[in-house]
């Protein structure tokens, strides 16, 4: 019977790449969209037309994570099992004023947000994708991260602290869903080209610095994610988790 991946914010960027990714490999998908229905709608009838699996699209907003619930629910309508969950979407815009911002502007509430949408997305996510993992002998879950915990991205802070915490969250997970035989791990991207990058105010800065820095001369790019994501999902990954695989073009150690 085939898989099915469960994946937030698929709409462009790196969750697109991931539902290319999976999908080419067999794997059904079930993603979601915040303001792009137009997208969803594309990408779902391309994935099916050139992969012949299915592909279904979903409204959730990760500022309301405890709406997963009912997320999962929809899914189960649609697909027999959920064997893989990627937590992936973002915020950005609005939500995000007075968490991206140098750290003497940080504001409560825009931290509160990138915290709603970072670790209560993933946490409530994950448990619904968890109980259905169960039913079918297990599964793997992945929650996006980024080397802005690592090392210093101008305004980053608000994020930077929140994948730190989504990353510590992904270790608690793991230690007690093991047993379940889910795996869970995070994958922590440096600068990869995505509109959610296009957005930082110094976007032109970092894109010519991460090349410069990177040992491999480039940006990375959503399918430079989307495969990592894929190789800890699968079975050759079988003893891998708690981890977090850094994905940054050798950015890190040379900054
Ligand atoms: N780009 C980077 O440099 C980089 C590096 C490391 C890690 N990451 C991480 O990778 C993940 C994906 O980033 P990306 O660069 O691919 O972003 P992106 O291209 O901007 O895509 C963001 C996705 O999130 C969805 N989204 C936005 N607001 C939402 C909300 N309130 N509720 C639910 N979904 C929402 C969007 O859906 P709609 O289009 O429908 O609004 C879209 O599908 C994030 O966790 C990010 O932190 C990115």
């Amino acid at each position: 019977m085939a898989k099915t991946l469960v994946i937030t914010g698929a709409t462009k960027g790196i969750g697109k790449a991931c539902a290319y990714r999976f999908a080419k490999e067999g794997v059904n998908i079930a993603f979601t969209y915040n303001s792009n229905e137009e997208f969803a709608k594309e990408i779902a009838l391309d994935l099916e037309a050139k992969f012949g699996i299915k592909a279904r699209y979903y409204p959730y907003n990760i500022l309301e994570p405890e709406t997963a619930k009912d997320l999962f629910l929809q899914i189960d309508e649609d697909f027999d099992s959920v064997d893989y969950f990627i937590s992936n979407a973002m915020i950005y815009g609005r939500a995000v004023v007075g968490g991206y911002n140098k750290f003497m502007k940080l504001k409560p509430r825009g931290l509160n947000n990138i915290y709603i949408a970072t670790v209560d997305a993933f946490v409530c996510g994950a448990q619904e994708a968890a109980k259905r993992m169960e039913k079918v002998g297990g599964g793997a879950i992945v929650s996006l991260s980024s080397t802005g915990n690592l090392v210093y991205i101008e305004n980053y802070a608000g994020h930077g602290t929140n994948k730190a915490a989504v990353e510590a969250m992904v270790r608690y997970a793991a230690t007690e869903l093991g047993e379940k035989g889910i795996r869970v791990n995070a994958v922590s991207g440096g600068p990869i080209e995505t509109d959610a990058l296009r957005a930082f105010t110094n976007y032109e800065e970092v894109a010519a610095q991460t090349a410069a820095l990177s040992p491999l001369g480039r940006m990375g790019q959503p399918d430079d994610i989307s495969g990592a994501c894929w190789f800890l999902c699968n079975e050759e990954a079988g003893w891998i988790t708690g981890a977090t695989l850094i994905v940054d073009g050798g950015t890190t150690f040379k900054k």
